[in-house]
Protein backbone atom coordinates (compact mmCIF):
# COMPACT_ATOMS: atom_id res chain seq x y z
CA UNK A 1 0.00 0.00 0.00
CA UNK A 2 1.38 3.54 -0.73
CA UNK A 3 2.64 5.17 2.30
CA UNK A 4 0.13 8.43 1.49
CA UNK A 5 -3.09 5.89 1.74
CA UNK A 6 -1.44 4.42 3.90
CA UNK A 7 -1.33 7.64 6.55
CA UNK A 8 -4.62 8.97 5.58
CA UNK A 9 -5.97 5.41 6.64
CA UNK A 10 -4.24 6.07 9.84
CA UNK A 11 -5.65 8.97 10.64
CA UNK A 12 -9.30 8.39 9.51
CA UNK A 13 -8.71 5.19 11.89
CA UNK A 14 -7.99 7.47 14.75
CA UNK A 15 -10.78 9.82 13.92
CA UNK A 16 -13.06 6.91 14.04
CA UNK A 17 -11.80 5.26 17.25
CA UNK A 18 -12.49 8.73 19.14
CA UNK A 19 -15.88 8.58 18.63
CA UNK A 20 -16.43 6.92 22.07
CA UNK A 21 -17.99 4.02 20.86
CA UNK A 22 -16.36 0.27 20.24
CA UNK A 23 -16.34 -0.80 16.95
CA UNK A 24 -15.10 -3.62 15.60
CA UNK A 25 -12.30 -4.47 13.24
CA UNK A 26 -14.72 -5.67 10.36
CA UNK A 27 -16.69 -2.22 10.61
CA UNK A 28 -13.51 -0.20 10.64
CA UNK A 29 -12.13 -2.43 7.46
CA UNK A 30 -15.77 -1.37 5.91
CA UNK A 31 -15.65 2.20 6.62
CA UNK A 32 -11.91 2.76 5.44
CA UNK A 33 -12.29 -0.31 2.77
CA UNK A 34 -9.53 -1.99 3.90
CA UNK A 35 -9.03 -5.41 5.59
CA UNK A 36 -9.57 -6.46 9.11
CA UNK A 37 -5.98 -7.33 8.86
CA UNK A 38 -4.73 -4.11 7.43
CA UNK A 39 -6.92 -2.23 10.25
CA UNK A 40 -4.83 -4.64 13.11
CA UNK A 41 -1.85 -3.53 11.53
CA UNK A 42 -2.97 0.43 11.36
CA UNK A 43 -4.01 0.32 15.17
CA UNK A 44 -0.52 -1.86 16.05
CA UNK A 45 1.24 1.00 14.81
CA UNK A 46 -1.07 4.32 16.43
CA UNK A 47 -0.42 2.26 19.55
CA UNK A 48 3.60 1.74 18.82
CA UNK A 49 3.02 5.87 18.64
CA UNK A 50 2.06 5.74 22.27
CA UNK A 51 -1.49 6.54 21.06
CA UNK A 52 -3.46 4.58 23.74
CA UNK A 53 -6.25 2.26 22.15
CA UNK A 54 -8.13 0.41 24.36
CA UNK A 55 -9.20 -3.22 22.89
CA UNK A 56 -12.05 -5.61 23.98
CA UNK A 57 -11.71 -9.15 22.57
CA UNK A 58 -14.62 -9.87 20.25
CA UNK A 59 -16.12 -6.52 20.70
CA UNK A 60 -13.17 -4.14 18.92
CA UNK A 61 -11.39 -1.14 19.62
CA UNK A 62 -11.82 2.55 20.96
CA UNK A 63 -9.56 5.70 21.92
CA UNK A 64 -9.02 5.34 25.90
CA UNK A 65 -11.80 7.22 27.02
CA UNK A 66 -9.85 9.69 28.72
CA UNK A 67 -7.77 10.75 25.59
CA UNK A 68 -9.68 13.92 23.41
CA UNK A 69 -7.68 14.21 20.33
CA UNK A 70 -6.29 17.78 19.45
CA UNK A 71 -8.32 19.70 16.91
CA UNK A 72 -7.40 23.49 15.67
CA UNK A 73 -10.81 24.31 15.54
CA UNK A 74 -11.74 23.02 19.17
CA UNK A 75 -8.94 25.67 20.11
CA UNK A 76 -9.68 28.39 18.15
CA UNK A 77 -13.53 28.41 19.23
CA UNK A 78 -11.89 28.51 22.85
CA UNK A 79 -10.16 31.66 22.53
CA UNK A 80 -10.78 34.37 24.01
CA UNK A 81 -12.96 36.76 21.76
CA UNK A 82 -10.32 39.80 21.87
CA UNK A 83 -7.82 37.38 20.85
CA UNK A 84 -9.04 35.56 18.01
CA UNK A 85 -8.06 38.59 15.59
CA UNK A 86 -4.54 38.36 17.24
CA UNK A 87 -3.33 34.71 16.13
CA UNK A 88 -3.01 34.33 12.80
CA UNK A 89 -2.56 30.30 12.88
CA UNK A 90 -3.22 27.38 15.03
CA UNK A 91 -1.58 24.38 13.44
CA UNK A 92 -2.01 20.83 14.79
CA UNK A 93 0.86 18.13 14.27
CA UNK A 94 0.57 14.49 15.56
CA UNK A 95 4.63 14.46 15.50
CA UNK A 96 7.33 16.82 15.43
CA UNK A 97 10.89 16.88 16.61
CA UNK A 98 10.34 20.18 19.10
CA UNK A 99 6.95 22.72 18.52
CA UNK A 100 9.63 25.24 18.68
CA UNK A 101 12.21 24.03 16.45
CA UNK A 102 8.97 24.26 14.06
CA UNK A 103 8.46 27.48 14.58
CA UNK A 104 11.99 28.37 14.05
CA UNK A 105 12.33 26.34 10.85
CA UNK A 106 9.18 28.26 9.51
CA UNK A 107 10.28 31.84 10.64
CA UNK A 108 13.29 31.32 7.71
CA UNK A 109 10.35 31.54 4.94
CA UNK A 110 7.72 33.44 6.45
CA UNK A 111 6.58 34.95 9.41
CA UNK A 112 5.21 33.56 12.62
CA UNK A 113 3.70 36.37 14.23
CA UNK A 114 0.60 34.88 16.06
CA UNK A 115 1.32 31.04 15.04
CA UNK A 116 0.27 29.10 17.46
CA UNK A 117 2.14 24.98 16.75
CA UNK A 118 0.64 22.19 18.92
CA UNK A 119 1.75 18.87 18.66
CA UNK A 120 0.14 15.45 19.98
CA UNK A 121 3.75 13.60 19.95
CA UNK A 122 7.37 15.64 20.18
CA UNK A 123 10.58 13.28 19.15
CA UNK A 124 12.73 15.74 20.50
CA UNK A 125 11.27 17.91 23.29
CA UNK A 126 13.80 20.54 24.70
CA UNK A 127 13.42 21.69 28.32
CA UNK A 128 15.61 24.66 29.46
CA UNK A 129 20.03 23.93 29.67
CA UNK A 130 19.85 21.72 27.32
CA UNK A 131 17.93 19.04 29.15
CA UNK A 132 14.69 17.01 26.64
CA UNK A 133 11.29 17.29 27.76
CA UNK A 134 9.61 14.36 28.36
CA UNK A 135 5.37 13.98 27.80
CA UNK A 136 3.69 10.98 26.87
CA UNK A 137 2.01 11.67 23.42
CA UNK A 138 -1.41 11.95 22.93
CA UNK A 139 -2.06 13.10 27.07
CA UNK A 140 -0.15 16.66 27.58
CA UNK A 141 0.37 20.06 26.61
CA UNK A 142 2.97 21.28 24.23
CA UNK A 143 2.48 23.80 22.08
CA UNK A 144 4.94 27.21 20.90
CA UNK A 145 3.86 30.82 20.09
CA UNK A 146 5.55 32.41 17.83
CA UNK A 147 5.65 36.70 17.98
CA UNK A 148 7.29 39.58 16.34
CA UNK A 149 8.52 43.02 18.85
CA UNK A 150 9.19 45.67 15.81
CA UNK A 151 11.53 46.29 18.11
CA UNK A 152 13.71 44.45 21.05
CA UNK A 153 12.29 45.39 24.56
CA UNK A 154 14.91 46.10 26.80
CA UNK A 155 13.84 43.51 29.31
CA UNK A 156 13.38 40.86 26.78
CA UNK A 157 15.24 38.90 29.64
CA UNK A 158 12.25 38.61 31.73
CA UNK A 159 10.19 37.29 29.02
CA UNK A 160 10.10 34.03 30.21
CA UNK A 161 8.57 34.90 33.94
CA UNK A 162 6.12 36.68 32.31
CA UNK A 163 5.12 33.77 30.29
CA UNK A 164 5.06 31.89 33.56
CA UNK A 165 2.08 34.25 35.47
CA UNK A 166 0.26 34.17 32.33
CA UNK A 167 0.14 30.11 32.35
CA UNK A 168 -0.77 30.22 36.21
CA UNK A 169 -3.41 32.90 35.44
CA UNK A 170 -4.91 30.52 32.50
CA UNK A 171 -4.63 27.96 35.07
CA UNK A 172 -7.00 29.39 37.72
CA UNK A 173 -8.97 30.05 35.13
CA UNK A 174 -9.46 26.37 35.39
CA UNK A 175 -9.90 26.70 39.12
CA UNK A 176 -6.48 25.08 39.40
CA UNK A 177 -4.97 26.88 42.56
CA UNK A 178 -1.90 26.50 44.51
CA UNK A 179 0.47 26.80 41.17
CA UNK A 180 3.52 28.57 42.03
CA UNK A 181 6.27 29.52 39.88
CA UNK A 182 10.24 28.27 40.51
CA UNK A 183 12.67 31.11 39.07
CA UNK A 184 12.78 31.61 36.60
CA UNK A 185 9.72 29.69 35.17
CA UNK A 186 8.93 26.34 36.47
CA UNK A 187 5.64 25.50 37.21
CA UNK A 188 5.21 24.02 40.42
CA UNK A 189 2.25 22.24 42.88
CA UNK A 190 3.20 20.85 46.01
CA UNK A 191 7.19 20.83 45.53
CA UNK A 192 6.43 18.86 41.66
CA UNK A 193 7.01 20.17 38.65
CA UNK A 194 3.74 21.05 36.53
CA UNK A 195 4.70 22.45 33.59
CA UNK A 196 7.72 24.51 32.38
CA UNK A 197 8.43 27.34 29.64
CA UNK A 198 11.25 27.84 27.08
CA UNK A 199 11.98 30.83 25.40
CA UNK A 200 13.81 31.09 22.00
CA UNK A 201 14.81 34.68 20.59
CA UNK A 202 16.23 35.57 17.62
CA UNK A 203 16.29 38.41 15.33
CA UNK A 204 18.37 41.66 14.09
CA UNK A 205 19.76 43.17 16.84
CA UNK A 206 18.70 46.85 15.88
CA UNK A 207 15.08 45.69 14.31
CA UNK A 208 13.12 42.96 15.27
CA UNK A 209 13.23 40.73 18.43
CA UNK A 210 11.49 37.38 16.99
CA UNK A 211 10.55 35.24 20.00
CA UNK A 212 9.02 31.54 20.30
CA UNK A 213 7.58 30.94 23.36
CA UNK A 214 7.15 27.11 23.97
CA UNK A 215 5.79 25.86 26.47
CA UNK A 216 5.12 21.94 28.20
CA UNK A 217 2.12 20.96 30.90
CA UNK A 218 2.16 17.72 32.12
CA UNK A 219 -1.07 16.60 31.90
CA UNK A 220 -1.35 12.81 32.22
CA UNK A 221 2.15 11.11 32.70
CA UNK A 222 2.34 7.43 32.27
CA UNK A 223 4.73 6.12 34.51
CA UNK A 224 6.81 4.78 31.77
CA UNK A 225 8.12 8.35 31.89
CA UNK A 226 9.21 8.14 35.53
CA UNK A 227 12.67 7.24 34.67
CA UNK A 228 13.06 9.40 32.29
CA UNK A 229 12.20 12.51 34.59
CA UNK A 230 14.94 13.57 36.79
CA UNK A 231 13.02 15.87 39.43
CA UNK A 232 9.62 15.26 41.33
CA UNK A 233 6.85 16.08 38.88
CA UNK A 234 2.81 15.97 38.88
CA UNK A 235 0.27 16.32 36.30
CA UNK A 236 -3.00 18.57 36.04
CA UNK A 237 -5.53 15.47 36.25
CA UNK A 238 -3.55 14.16 39.26
CA UNK A 239 -4.11 17.70 40.81
CA UNK A 240 -7.84 18.39 39.87
CA UNK A 241 -9.09 14.19 39.80
CA UNK A 242 -10.32 15.19 36.42
CA UNK A 243 -9.57 14.57 32.78
CA UNK A 244 -8.34 17.99 32.11
CA UNK A 245 -9.66 19.23 28.15
CA UNK A 246 -6.15 20.18 26.70
CA UNK A 247 -7.94 21.77 23.77
CA UNK A 248 -9.55 24.15 26.04
CA UNK A 249 -6.30 24.43 27.86
CA UNK A 250 -4.45 25.89 25.49
CA UNK A 251 -7.03 27.72 23.95
CA UNK A 252 -6.52 29.62 27.11
CA UNK A 253 -2.72 29.80 27.58
CA UNK A 254 -2.77 31.00 24.32
CA UNK A 255 -5.30 33.44 25.09
CA UNK A 256 -3.55 34.89 28.33
CA UNK A 257 0.11 34.23 26.52
CA UNK A 258 -0.85 36.31 24.01
CA UNK A 259 -2.26 38.91 25.94
CA UNK A 260 0.87 39.35 27.91
CA UNK A 261 3.05 39.25 24.84
CA UNK A 262 1.02 42.55 23.76
CA UNK A 263 1.39 44.18 27.31
CA UNK A 264 5.18 43.05 27.62
CA UNK A 265 5.56 45.22 24.21
CA UNK A 266 4.60 47.75 25.11
CA UNK A 267 5.38 47.92 29.17
CA UNK A 268 8.14 45.12 29.42
CA UNK A 269 8.49 43.05 32.21
CA UNK A 270 7.68 45.54 34.91
CA UNK A 271 4.07 45.20 34.01
CA UNK A 272 4.36 41.29 35.53
CA UNK A 273 6.69 41.57 38.26
CA UNK A 274 5.24 42.29 41.25
CA UNK A 275 2.91 39.46 40.40
CA UNK A 276 5.70 36.74 39.46
CA UNK A 277 6.74 38.35 42.94
CA UNK A 278 3.93 36.88 44.77
CA UNK A 279 3.37 33.67 42.22
CA UNK A 280 7.28 32.88 43.50
CA UNK A 281 7.40 30.33 45.98
CA UNK A 282 11.10 30.68 47.01
CA UNK A 283 10.46 34.79 47.54
CA UNK A 284 11.33 35.52 51.37
CA UNK A 285 13.06 32.32 51.20
CA UNK A 286 16.66 31.31 52.10
CA UNK A 287 18.45 29.66 49.02
CA UNK A 288 21.88 28.25 47.65
CA UNK A 289 22.69 29.69 43.78
CA UNK A 290 25.09 27.34 42.22
CA UNK A 291 26.84 28.84 38.66
CA UNK A 292 29.82 29.43 37.13
CA UNK A 293 30.43 32.12 39.24
CA UNK A 294 30.34 29.55 42.59
CA UNK A 295 28.07 29.18 45.24
CA UNK A 296 25.78 32.21 46.79
CA UNK A 297 23.96 32.00 49.69
CA UNK A 298 20.80 34.15 50.52
CA UNK A 299 17.60 35.59 50.76
CA UNK A 300 15.50 35.74 47.66
CA UNK A 301 14.37 39.48 47.81
CA UNK A 302 12.49 39.17 44.63
CA UNK A 303 12.99 40.01 40.69
CA UNK A 304 14.61 43.13 38.90
CA UNK A 305 12.69 45.10 36.36
CA UNK A 306 14.79 42.94 33.43
CA UNK A 307 13.66 39.48 35.31
CA UNK A 308 17.00 39.00 36.94
CA UNK A 309 16.81 37.07 40.69
CA UNK A 310 17.47 39.35 43.41
CA UNK A 311 19.22 37.08 46.04
CA UNK A 312 20.51 39.20 49.19
CA UNK A 313 23.98 37.44 50.72
CA UNK A 314 24.62 37.78 54.65
CA UNK A 315 26.45 40.94 54.10
CA UNK A 316 23.75 42.71 52.72
CA UNK A 317 24.88 42.47 49.54
CA UNK A 318 22.46 41.61 46.51
CA UNK A 319 23.80 39.35 43.90
CA UNK A 320 21.58 39.24 40.55
CA UNK A 321 21.25 36.26 38.51
CA UNK A 322 19.56 35.85 34.94
CA UNK A 323 17.98 32.67 33.73
CA UNK A 324 21.09 30.29 32.62
CA UNK A 325 23.15 31.55 35.19
CA UNK A 326 22.72 29.60 37.97
CA UNK A 327 20.66 26.47 39.43
CA UNK A 328 18.49 27.68 42.28
CA UNK A 329 18.09 25.19 45.27
CA UNK A 330 16.16 25.79 48.90
CA UNK A 331 18.53 25.92 52.16
CA UNK A 332 17.36 23.48 54.80
C1 LIG B 1 11.61 23.48 31.01
O1 LIG B 1 12.69 22.86 30.95
O2 LIG B 1 11.04 23.64 32.09
C2 LIG B 1 10.99 24.02 29.75
C3 LIG B 1 10.14 23.00 29.07
C4 LIG B 1 9.48 23.49 27.82
C5 LIG B 1 8.82 22.37 27.04
C6 LIG B 1 8.00 22.85 25.89
S1 LIG B 1 7.01 21.58 25.18
C7 LIG B 1 6.61 22.61 23.83
C8 LIG B 1 7.85 23.39 23.48
N1 LIG B 1 8.65 22.65 22.53
C9 LIG B 1 9.82 22.26 23.05
O3 LIG B 1 10.69 21.60 22.45
N2 LIG B 1 9.91 22.69 24.31
C10 LIG B 1 8.75 23.46 24.72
Amino acid sequence: MPATVSNRSRSQLLAMLSSGELTSGTVLGERLNISRAAVHKHVQALMRQGIPIHRVPGRGYRLSQDVHLLDSTLIRDGLDADITNRLSHVTVLQQVDSTNNWLLKRQLQSSIHGHVCVAEAQSKGRGRRGHNWVASPYRNVMFSIGWEFAAWPESITGLGLAASVAVVQALHRFSVTGIGIKWPNDLIFGGAKLGGILIDVNGESAGRCITVVGIGINVHLEKSDAGLIDQPYTDLNKITGMVTDRNQLIAVCSSEITRMLGRFGDLGFQAFRAEWERMHVYTGRRVRLVGHRGVVRGLVSGASEFGALLVVDDNGHTHRFLSGDARLRLEQ
